[in-house]
Order: structure tokens, then sequence, then C-alpha cells
């Protein structure tokens, strides 16, 4: 049997049409215990106020904790006839505690009220378990970082061969910014810690209710400023949204450097069995289905976001019935890292890369064109000469068809004659990745320092 909130002024029961339309059980249930939560510490606050006897909030209290045992258990599920997660509470609580004194609980409070904090109770908790599973991600790319020592690939920019870099270098270049992601959950934390309980539907509450137990009472740091604003904003939801859109773009790059490295062309790495898919028909495949996933899923996490955003603009303050439609982006963008972000951790754990392959190519493409530059500099040649005279070096070897460092001394003589013997010295990939010792650069002890500190931010989570 299924209770409406509003029977009074109302002559007759809302069409199907409407129940069907208006019903969010089917996704706003996973909220229930965080409801039941509120609800409490709700019921605390009455009896505090002097709105419930002691017995009265000793029952109260009893019927929502076998309620919420029943939740927990399945033994108590939304109907069909209910219409959100607080209605098919009520309906729970009413079963419990019997009309009268389930029908107290409703006093001083809105689902205006309660869903604004519901939704900060249940997002900050998601924040900490996502949190935990990007860590993993980093923690799989610091431990290969570590194991890849000073091995050296190409760095690359605008995917051509640019300078010689070390392979740790370029997979903590992936790490700082998951480690940039924790740190915007728990700076966005700070902004979710206010509780709206207590703004009543928008204007705050008569009861001489105390916002700032029940605050404290589910884990707040403290009240909203301003009832409107609590029950209206939802740009805590969009911004816990932004940022699991910009994880997924964070785990969409480090997938497409992988899916390219797995080719045959590049051969630089190898995908563990275990988190890789074979084809129906091709024998010998190997695909990187999970890269791939959290590449196209990085498109969906995003488009949560922008449906999310375009619901929000325009929209009158306080409360209206749009902002139902906050819910849905921000849990599938959690449901989806669920699942990806431990397939993701595990196929980067598991990788074997081929340090072999990349040391070989890592000198290749004319690499270490600058080097030359630079080193000319080092002699006192204007780098806008310097530039041209190591330009000149390289057209030369590609006209005949050979590297850098096979040009003999009068080949190099012959193009500048300040290019002299010494030059060769500089032209390796130990010789390039050395020189670039400034902070933050890929010269071994540097990548070394960065390695230190990536593991100890991890720690420090
Ligand atoms: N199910 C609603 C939501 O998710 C709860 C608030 C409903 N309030 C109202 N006045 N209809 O936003």
């Amino acid at each position: 049997e299924s209770i409406a909130l509003w029977g009074g002024r109302f002559a007759g029961g809302p069409a199907d049409a409407l129940t069907e339309l208006s019903r969010s059980t089917q996704f706003d249930w996973r909220l229930a215990k965080y409801d039941i939560a509120g609800s409490r510490a709700h019921a605390r606050g009455l009896a505090k106020a002097g709105l419930l006897t002691n017995e009265e909030l000793d029952g109260m209290l009893d019927a929502l904790t076998r309620l919420d045992g029943d939740v927990a258990s399945g033994t108590f599920v939304p109907g069909p006839g209910d219409e959100d997660v607080h209605t098919a509470l009520e309906r729970g609580l009413l079963e419990r505690a019997g009309d009268h004194l389930g029908g107290k609980l409703r006093a001083g409070r809105s689902r205006n009220d309660q869903i604004a904090t519901l939704i900060r109770m249940y997002l900050r908790d998601e924040a900490r378990i996502i949190g935990g599973k990007l860590l993993d991600v980093v923690a799989a790319l610091v431990d290969q970082a570590a194991a890849a020592g000073d091995s050296v690939m190409p760095g690359r920019t605008h995917m051509q061969h640019a300078q010689p870099v070390l392979v740790a270098h370029q997979l903590l270049a992936h790490a700082w910014p998951m480690l940039r992601d924790i740190d915007r959950l728990i700076d966005w934390d700070k902004r979710a810690s206010l509780s709206p309980y207590g703004s009543g539907a928008l204007a705050g509450n008569t009861l001489n209710m105390d916002p700032q137990a029940i605050a404290g009472d589910l884990g707040f740091a403290g009240v909203t400023e301003n009832s409107i604003d609590g029950t209206a904003a939802r740009d805590t939801t969009a911004e816990f949204s932004f940022i699991m859109a910009q994880i997924g773009i964070d785990l969409s790059r480090i997938s497409e450097e992988i899916i390219i490295w797995n080719t045959k062309e590049f051969g630089y790495l190898m995908l563990d069995d275990s988190f890789s898919t074979g084809s129906s028909i091709m024998p010998q495949k190997k695909n990187p289905d999970i890269a791939e996933l959290a590449r196209g899923k990085a498109g969906r996490v995003i488009g949560d976001l922008t449906g999310l955003l375009a619901t929000l603009k325009g929209l009158p303050l306080a409360y209206d019935r749009d902002l139902q439609e906050d819910k849905e982006p921000v849990f599938d963008q959690i449901d989806t890292f669920d699942v990806l972000l431990p397939a993701v951790s595990g196929m980067i754990a598991t990788m074997r890369l081929d340090y072999g392959r990349m040391a070989e190519l890592a000198p290749q493409g004319f690499s270490l064109a600058t080097d030359i530059a630079e080193w000319l500099v080092r002699q006192g040649v204007p780098f806008r000469e310097a530039h041209e005279i190591s330009g000149s070096c390289v057209r030369t070897c590609e006209d005949r068809g050979i590297e850098l460092w096979d040009l003999a001394d009068d080949d190099l003589a012959a193009i500048d004659p300040r290019l002299t013997p010494d030059v060769h010295e500089i032209l390796s990939v130990e010789g390039s990745v050395n020189a670039r010792s400034g902070a933050g650069g890929t010269a071994p002890a540097r990548v070394h320092e960065q390695l230190v500190g990536a593991r100890e931010s991890l720690h420090r989570y």
C-alpha cells in the first residue's frame, strides 16, 4: 500500500502517467541508508526541541533501526506506488512505528533539504572509495616507474620523436595528474561538508530545530549558510562530476598510450593474458580491451557532466523538480569507476615493458638534434644560429640516410667549423638525458627524486 505525502488539498490520486514519470526509486534507493541516518538525527533533533517525548524518541529510533535492517536485508523494498526514496521509507516507518508516532517525523523537514543533504553524504563516501581505487592506479604506475630504472624511450611531441626521456619519467607523467585528482577530491570535500538539513522547503524551519547538531550527527563540519542556497544549489554535485570527468580523461590518456605501445609497430609492451582479450575469429589476437573501455568510458563520464550542467543552467531558485535529474549522472560515473579502476590498475601493474625496444628507438628520428644546438650554445653560439646549424646536420643525415652520430668529423666541419669533434660526446641518449638535470627534468637523478616524491604523496593519503 503506497502513501501520498500531500493528500489534503487533492481531490483524487495522481494519473498513472504521472506516477510513472515521477518515480525515482529505481535509482535513488541507493540513498536509503543515508535517508535513515538523516531520520535518526532528525528524530533526536525533534526530541531536543521538545516535539517528541523521550519515550517517543526511543520508539522512533527503534522503528528506524528495524527499517534499516530490513532495507539492508532486502526485506523492505520500494513499491510501484512509492515516488522516491523518502516516500518509500516514510511508508516503511509508518508500517513499523504506526501512523501516530511515524507521522511525527516529517515535522520540520522537507524532502528538499533531505535530498540536498543525502546526495552530499553519499558523494562524500563514494569520493573516498573512488580516491582509494585511483590510488591503486597511481601505485601501479609508480611501481612500473621504479622497475624501469634508468631505461630510456623516445619522448614525443606531435607524436613525433622529440627528445629521449626516461621510461619512468613518462610513466610518472601519468601519475601526477591522478594525484591532483585525489587532491581535488579532498579539496572538494571541504565544500561538500556543509549540511543543508534544517533548510526546510527553502526558507528554514520554524520548529526550533538545531541544524548544527544534526550536521554533526551526520558527519558534516557545519551547516549551509543560506537555506535557499542549501536546497537549490547543486554545484557540489557538479564539481564532483567534473572531478570524475577529469579522472576519466586521465585514464583515457594513459590508455591511449598503452593501446599504441601495444601495437606490433611500437612493440613497447605486452599485456598480461589475464588483462587482455582474444578474438572470436582471429586466433593470434590479444586485444587491449581494458584500455579501450577506459578510453570509451571517458566519453560517457564527460557526457554525464555536461548533461548535469545543462540541467542546472537556467533553474530559478529554490527547489525545482528538475533537480531530481542530478543523481543519475553522478551515479553512472561512480558505477563506471567502480568497475573500471580495478581493471586499469591491474592492467598497468601486470604489463611487461620491453626496455630494449624502447632504448633502441630512443635516439632515432634525430631526437638528439636539440642537444647539438645546445652544445653550440655552450660554445657561445647564439641559439638562432645553433638551431640552423643543427638543422643542417639533420638535413645532411636525411639526404644520406644516416643518423646524427654517423656524421664524420669532416662532415661536421663542412656543415660549420664550430662543430668540432667534441660534439660527439653529447651525441648519445645517455648524454642527452643526463644533461636535462633541471628541476622536473628527465635526468636520472631528477627522476629518482620524482619517484620518491610520488611515493611520499601516495603514502600521505
Ligand atoms: N525525489 C526528489 C529529488 O530527487 C526529492 C525532492 C522532492 N521534492 C519535491 N518537492 N518534489 O529531487
